[in-house]
């Protein structure tokens, strides 16, 4: 698994990853509420990569915000705090890089 972290965290080897990327995403309960290209309780991941196109703080900013949790971006309902749910900050930035990488 560490190589995986380590592609993941340099954008290297995206698309050979992408499954085990949403594999971790529906491990971890992401899924639940978000999907790659429907809007579901929260945002579609496209919608997400597209908003942040070209945003250069947006990974750190979404790995606190999927730790977190918080709301009013994409409208009143909030995201829980991932982190109360067994997500580190190793498997946020992963699942956020994979999540800028969509398109
Ligand atoms: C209980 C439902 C729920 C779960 C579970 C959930 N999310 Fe969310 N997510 C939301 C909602 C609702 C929003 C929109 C929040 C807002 O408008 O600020 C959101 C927003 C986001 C955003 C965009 C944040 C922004 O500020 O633009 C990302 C990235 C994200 N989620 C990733 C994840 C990841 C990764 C996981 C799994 C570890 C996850 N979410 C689990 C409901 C959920």
């Amino acid at each position: 698994m560490k190589y995986l972290v380590a592609a993941a965290a340099v954008g290297l080897l995206l698309s050979a990853n992408a499954q085990a990327d949403q594999a971790l995403a529906t491990a971890k309960g992401c899924m639940a509420c978000h999907d790659i290209g429907a809007k579901k309780v929260g945002p579609a991941y496209k919608e997400v990569a597209k908003k942040y196109h070209g945003d250069k703080g947006a990974e750190a900013k979404l790995v606190k915000k999927v730790l977190d949790g918080g709301s009013g971006v994409w409208g009143p309902v909030p995201m829980p705090a991932n982190k109360t749910m067994g997500v580190s900050e190793a498997d946020a930035k992963k699942l956020v890089t994979w999540i800028l990488s969509l398109k």
